[in-house]
This record gives C-alpha cells, structure tokens and sequence, in this order.
C-alpha cells in the first residue's frame, strides 16, 4: 500500500546503521581518491608481516582442497589446546576446542545459539553488542571510568547479577582491551570469577590481544573459573593474519552441550575453516624460537608506540595512563569541550570526522564503542607504520637499545606524523 516494493522490508538488523567506522573509511578512501593524505588510525589491523615460517607452512599446504570436520583439523585442536597449556598452564580439551572463520563468527554464533543477556563493559569492542541485537538478546552494557582503566569491577557484576540470579547471561571480558589497551590485574580477575561463579554466568574470555601483553603477562580469568569460561582466541592479532580469518573457542568439558550446539550451527551455514588456513595455524599455535622472537620484537614495538603518543597526549594535557597491551589508546578529549564547542563540535562523532577533514587522521569515536555520544573519546590506533621494516630494525639495529623517540620517528614516521598533525590541531583550538 503506497509501497512500491512488492517485497515486504522486513529485515532483521532493524535499528543497526552502518557504523561510524564504515562513514570514516568512506571518507579516508574519498580524500585519498583525491590525492590528499590520509593516516590510517582507525582500523585496528596488525602491522606485522605474518611470520615467515607460518607463510611457508600456508604456502605448503596449498593444495589441501578438501572439507575439513566442522570443529576443525584435529591436529590444529590439539596444537590450541598445547598453546592454551604452554601459554597459560590451562588444561583445555582437543575434543573442546573448536575453530571457526575468525573469533568474530564464533562470538555471533555463542549468542545466536545461548539465550541470555549480554552483559559488556562500555568501552567495548564495536561488534559485540551489534551481534546481539542481530539475534535478539539485550546488552548490558556496564558503566565505566578512566580512572578504573575502563573496567568492569566486581561489585558491579555482582549488581546487575542479583537483581535476577537465574537469568541466563554472557559477560564478554576482552583484555587487553579493544579500544583501551588496558588489563585487568590478578585481584580483579579472581573477585570477577568469584562473582561469575556464583550466577552460573558463560563467560567468554577474549585474549585475542593476550600475547600482545606489553610484558608478556598477560593471565587468563579461566584460570579462576575454568567451569563457565570459554576462551577466545585466533591469529588476527599477535599473528599478523586478520585476514585469513581463524579464531578459536576452547570449552571446558562441563560446556560440552555449548559446543554442541555451536557445532551444529557450524555445520549448517559455514561448514568448515579453510583447510591450507588450519593446516598453517597448526604452525602458528605450536610456536617455537622464530615466532617467539617476532612476538617479543611486536611487544617491544608497540610499547614504544604506546609510550611515544601517551607522551604527545600529555603535552597536550589529555592525560592516557600508559596502555598495557594492544596496539590502541583510548583518550578523552573532555578538557577541550569548550574550544570545541566554538567550532560547533559537540559529540565524538563530530570530533573524528572534523579531525579526518582537517588533519588527515583517521581516529573513530568514543561512541562506536558504547559510549555516550556526547563524551568526546576516540580510539587511536596505533598501526600505520611498515611492520616488517619496523620488526627487522628492532631485531638488528636496535637489538639491545631502547625503542626511543627516534625509532619512532624514522620507522613510524606517519604515526609521529600524524600525532604532530593532531597536536597542531588542538594547540590552535586554545
Ligand atoms: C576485541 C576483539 N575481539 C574479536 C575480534 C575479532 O577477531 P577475528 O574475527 O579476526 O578473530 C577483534 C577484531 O578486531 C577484536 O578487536
């Protein structure tokens, strides 16, 4: 009636528009069409080369043409659950673990398959809470602060628990943090599965970023409440391969029925992770002197990263207590509120896409990750540099030197460049 679509618009991603990012990389591609400089500071890509042996391992296995099972190779599951032992001292069952296209598709399969509220800190990861309005679950999302890094704490967990005890729920806990870089310490974790214990909660421990812990201590909350944790893995990010998309659930054995379950919705929409993809991961998962290497050189490089543009920020007063891990940094830009004002910039959103028009530097907003519209935080990533480059001068030139302001400079020149490019900007505000 009036319509002249013949088709009923009856879609399922009602209420979801495309993201901010997506309006950020249309415009990044827009300016660089017309040959204006661009820094890309948004997407949150590795900058690494995936390691040598790994390629090799890729390119070895080429041919492998066939479907794989559902969960995943075999000898790849027991290469995670090895990787789960060595890294973390955690018991993991191959016959749990399970290997998917990318963590992504796994976490939207959890929520498509187990019906419970998702409870998520804000900040938190862009996708989270779009995957659980897709499949028709409430997010809760858990009020944070700068001065608590961002995190969730116990006692609020135990809150939101209480007001209905049996209410099936997910809590997603990421650390180090997408968009933060922040982590959380030992005390915390143990209280938060204390808290998960007792409400029977599924919680999903995302440590995609977990080997990019700055000093390589990063701890796992399955340590704490191996019963209700599923650890999220994959080799997007401390591998260098987002790309090739795998990512890894491994189940303790009492959330066999979870697996299951994922398994069958596996088994009906994408069938299988690449085979040459598994057959390299079995590679990647299992380690060894080269890659360990390459992971503490990625370490070094990013906490210098991290170091160097804190210190920028502080010289403009914009104080971001040094990130623990990953390769982001989440700043508010609240003490210019009144100069930006002036410029008629009021929300995050306005922020980024004033600063992407006058600077060139692509950041994406506070508001992406779950926050007020009107706070005026950003996520800045730190990747727009020549990783190999970057990886081979940490590991000759400056094997037993500090990452000073000088590596920075000359193998990151567009990330130095584009933090002067942001600090002109403010500076001319005031
Ligand atoms: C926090 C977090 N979790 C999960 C993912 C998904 O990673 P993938 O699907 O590549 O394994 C990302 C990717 O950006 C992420 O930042």
């Amino acid at each position: 009636m009036g319509n002249k679509n013949p088709i009923h618009l009856n879609l399922n991603v009602r209420g979801l528009a495309p993201s901010a990012t997506l309006a950020i990389n249309e415009k990044s591609a827009e300016m660089q069409s017309k040959g204006l400089p661009v820094f890309r500071l948004g997407l949150g890509q590795s900058p690494f080369p995936v390691p040598e042996r790994v390629v090799k391992a890729l390119q070895d296995h080429a041919h492998e043409k066939d479907y794989l099972p559902v969960s995943g190779l075999r000898q790849l599951r027991e290469a995670v659950a090895s990787f789960n032992q060595r890294t973390q001292g955690i018991e993991t069952n191959p016959d749990y673990v399970m290997i998917g296209p990318g963590s992504k598709e796994l976490i939207f399969i959890l929520q498509l398959v187990y019906y419970g509220d998702l409870v998520i800190p804000t900040p938190s990861w862009v996708s989270y809470s779009p995957q659980a309005r897709i499949v028709g679950r409430h997010v809760y999302w858990v009020p944070t602060s700068p001065d608590n890094y961002w995190r969730m704490s116990p006692d609020q967990l135990e809150k939101i628990c209480r007001t209905d005890p049996e209410k099936p729920r997910i809590v997603l806990l990421n650390y180090p943090s997408n968009p933060t870089g922040y982590t959380y310490p030992l005390d915390r974790l143990k209280k938060l599965a204390q808290v998960a214990r007792k409400y029977k909660v599924i919680l999903v421990s995302d440590e995609i970023y977990g080997l990019l812990h700055f000093k390589d201590q990063h701890v796992s909350i399955a340590r704490y409440y191996p019963e209700g944790t599923i650890i999220s893995s994959g080799l997007s990010k401390w591998c260098g391969a987002g790309g090739w998309r795998l990512g890894t659930f491994s189940f303790p054995d009492s959330l066999d029925w979870l697996y299951r379950a994922m398994t069958i919705v596996a088994s009906e929409t994408y069938t299988s992770t690449s085979a040459p993809i598994q057959h390299a991961a079995v590679t990647a998962f299992s380690g060894g002197k080269d890659i360990d290497h390459y992971l503490v050189q990625s370490r070094r490089i990013l906490k210098a990263l991290a170091q160097y543009a804190t210190d920028r920020f502080k010289e403009l007063k914009v104080e971001v207590p040094m990130p623990h891990g990953a390769f982001y940094l989440f700043p508010d830009f609240n003490i210019y509120r009144e100069a930006l004002a002036g410029k008629g910039i009021f929300t995050s959103v306005e922020l980024c896409k004033t600063l992407l028009e006058e600077t060139g530097v692509a950041i994406l907003p506070g508001y992406e990750f779950g926050r007020d519209p009107a706070e005026l935080t950003a996520r800045i990533a730190l990747v727009d540099f020549n990783g190999e480059e970057a990886l081979r001068a940490a590991s000759d030139n400056y094997s037993n030197k500090i990452l000073d302001d000088c590596f920075v400079q000359k193998y990151a020149p567009r990330i130095s460049e584009a933090l002067n490019r942001l600090s002109e900007w403010f500076r001319e505000l005031d």
